[in-house]
């Protein structure tokens, strides 16, 4: 279903973070399956193709949809690309190159509502680029000090920020020359990913850091999702916490909180032609 009376260009999401491992590709794969669910035509880039575990997952998702011959309407897919940077020894040509394959899978995939981009965990040209076309940048974080410390450094008795640090300014960089090339904004949102109940004093810290750090250096804070073993047990089988009753399976306690949390994620994204139609999905 393509609506495009709300918008006439995909609205683009793109899931980064400098750290490695902290929930993009599950992010994104989740957010697909909403999207998709919803009723919404998207398009997925894997700009991670070297790891490529979102084209895995999509893969397995296509593979388990035509094994088991689920409809559309059962397993939705997206359209589909990953994307390799270019591998030009030339720094001037390859970044060349990359604007240009980010541009032309971007006109290719210009019929859908949305397009979700994920990006890998480390510094590339491509990523880096890829973040210049968010329309809504999502930033998941492990709630630990660790992850914090590529966001911003901080003082270990007062929990003061001394500085923003290298992805803070990486996304600055990236909001200026999104500004420069259509005058749009990027709207950061940082998720808290495998939030537990165990360490509750370090929660609280990283919600006192996070909390002031999202007005000085301009995100929104989201909630975030819990540790939960839905986000990831049904990786080889391409499913989500969204497909299970579709598919024949039961729901838990857990799988309930999962979908509120996912939920809690849509709602902050913020769209209103998004909020009428996940209402009912998700
Ligand atoms: N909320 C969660 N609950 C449980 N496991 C999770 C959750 N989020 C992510 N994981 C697991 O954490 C690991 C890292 O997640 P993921 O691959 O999505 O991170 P990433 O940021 O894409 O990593 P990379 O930077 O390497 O691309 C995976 O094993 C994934 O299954
Ligand atoms: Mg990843």
């Amino acid at each position: 279903m393509t609506d495009h009376s709300t918008h006439k260009k995909p609205y683009i999401i793109v899931l980064g973070n400098e750290k490695g491992g902290t929930g993009k590709s599950t992010t994104a794969m989740h957010l697909i399956v909403s999207l998709l669910r919803a009723g919404f035509s998207v398009g997925a880039i894997d700009i991670d193709a070297r790891q490529g575990t979102l084209s895995r997952y999509l893969e397995n998702r296509a593979r388990t949809a035509s094994e088991k011959k689920f409809s559309a309407d059962v397993l939705p897919l997206p359209q589909f690309e990953a994307l390799h940077a270019s591998s030009n020894n030339d720094q001037e040509k390859s970044q060349i190159e990359d604007q240009k394959s980010l541009e032309d899978v971007l006109e290719r995939f210009k019929n859908n509502d949305f397009i979700v981009m994920d990006t890998p965990g480390h510094n590339l040209f491509l990523a880096r680029l890829a973040h210049s076309y968010a329309d809504t940048l999502i930033t998941p974080l492990n709630d630990s000090f660790v992850d914090l410390d590529v966001i911003a450094h901080v003082t270990p008795d007062t929990l003061e920020i001394t500085k923003p640090s290298l992805y803070a300014e990486w996304v600055w960089e990236q909001k200026k020359n999104r500004a420069i090339r259509d005058r749009s904004s990027i709207d950061w949102i940082v998720l808290r990913n495998r939030l537990t109940n165990i360490y509750a004093k370090n929660k609280e810290n990283m919600e006192q850091v996070l909390t002031a750090l999202s007005k000085r250096i301009g995100f929104r804070l989201v909630s975030g999702f819990g540790e939960r073993v839905i986000f990831r047990e049904f990786f080889l089988s391409g499913l989500t916490l969204l497909d299970l009753k579709e598919t024949g399976h039961s729901l838990s306690i857990s799988h309930v909180s999962a979908r509120q949390e996912l939920r809690a994620l849509l709602k902050a994204i913020n769209l209103p032609s998004l909020q009428e139609r996940l209402s009912q999905a998700v």
